[in-house]
C-alpha cells in the first residue's frame, strides 16, 4: 500500500514507535538475511524460514517450506515479510524466454499472508506481479551505493520516497563508453550474477559484510527493510493503541 511522500507525516515521526513488548517478525524465503537484518535493526525479533539450510543467516532460523507452515506457527508472529524467488519474474528470464524454469510463488504466498490476518509484505524485482508496490532503490539511501530496485507490496501504508536520476555504475564491460572511468569503491555498482564489481565492493555498497557472492546476489540491502520496519512498527503501535483508546472512550 503506497503513500506518496508529499502527502505524509515526516518520516522521523516513525522512529522507534514504542510498543509494550518487542514485536516478532517472520522472515519467509530468508536466504542469508538481507531483509531480516534490516527488520532486526528496526526493532523486531526476527525468525527466518528457508527451504534450504542457511548457515550464514545471522538470526533465529527454521528450515521449512514457506508454503506449508502451520497456522499455529504463523500465529506466534506480529508481522510477516516474504521474498519469494524472483528468477521467473526477472528481465533476464523474459529475455531468455525461460521463466517457466523457476517457480512462481507470489500468488500462493499472498493467499497465505492474507489468511494470516497479520500486517504483511511481499518483496520482489521490477516486473514481478505485485499490486500497487512501493519501489526502493539504493539512490534513496545515503549510506548505499547500489542500483537495486526492489518492489514491496503490503497491506499497511509505506511511504514511497522520491526517486532521482541514476548515476553511472561501475562496470567490467569494456564495450561500455564509461569503462575505466569509475571506481567501485566510490561510484555506484550493480550486484548481479554476471559480476560488475568485486564481492568486497558489493558488500560495502549494500551494507552487508557477512554474505557469500551467491547470497549477496539474492539479497536486498538491510537499509530497505530497516526503513520499512520503522513504518511497520508505527503501524503496529497504532494497532496496539486502538483497543486501549476504545476502552477509554467506552
Ligand atoms: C531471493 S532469496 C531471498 C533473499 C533474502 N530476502 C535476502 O534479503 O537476503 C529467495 C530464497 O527463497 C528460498 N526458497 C525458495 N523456495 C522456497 C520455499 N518453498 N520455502 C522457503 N524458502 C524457499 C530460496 O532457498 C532462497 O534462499
Amino acid at each position: 500500500m503506497v503513500m506518496r511522500e508529499s502527502l505524509l507525516i515526516p518520516f522521523p515521526n516513525f522512529k522507534r514507535a514504542r510498543m509494550e513488548r518487542k514485536p516478532r517478525l517472520l522472515d519467509l524465503f530468508c536466504c542469508a538475511g538481507g531483509a531480516g537484518v534490516g527488520y532486526n535493526r528496526a526493532g523486531f525479533d526476527v525468525v527466518g524460514v528457508d527451504i534450504d539450510p542457511q548457515p550464514n543467516y545471522p538470526l533465529a532460523f527454521v528450515q521449512a517450506d514457506a508454503l506449508s507452515l502451520e497456522v499455529k506457527f504463523i500465529a506466534q508472529f506480529d508481522a510477516i515479510h516474504a521474498s519469494p524467488p524472483c528468477q521467473s519474474y526477472s528481465d533476464l528470464a523474459k529475455r531468455n524466454r525461460n521463466a517457466d524454469e523457476w517457480p512462481r510463488l507470489i500468488e500462493p504466498i499472498r493467499k497465505i499472508l492474507v489468511k494470516s490476518g497479520l500486517p504483511w509484505l511481499i518483496e520482489n524485482v521490477d516486473g514481478a506481479p505485485l499490486r500497487d508496490p512501493v519501489v526502493l532503490c539504493g539512490t534513496m539511501f545515503s549510506g548505499l551505493r547500489v542500483l537495486r530496485h526492489r518492489l514491496f507490496e503490503s497491506n499497511f501504508p509505506i511511504i514511497q520516497p522520491s526517486h532521482g536520476k541514476h548515476p553511472k555504475v561501475h562496470t567490467f564491460d569494456r564495450r561500455k563508453s564509461h569503462f575505466g572511468k569509475t571506481d567501485e569503491w566510490k561510484d555506484f555498482v550493480q550486484v548481479t550474477g554476471g559480476g560488475n564489481c568485486t564481492l568486497a565492493a558489493a558488500r560495502a555498497a549494500m551494507g552487508i559484510d557477512w554474505m557469500t557472492k551467491n547470497e549477496i546476489n539474492e539479497s536486498i540491502p538491510p537499509a530497505y527493510t530497516e526503513y520499512i520496519g520503522l513504518q511497520l512498527l508505527h503501524h503496529l503501535s497504532l494497532q496496539e493503541q486502538e483497543p486501549a483508546k476504545m476502552r477509554r472512550n467506552a
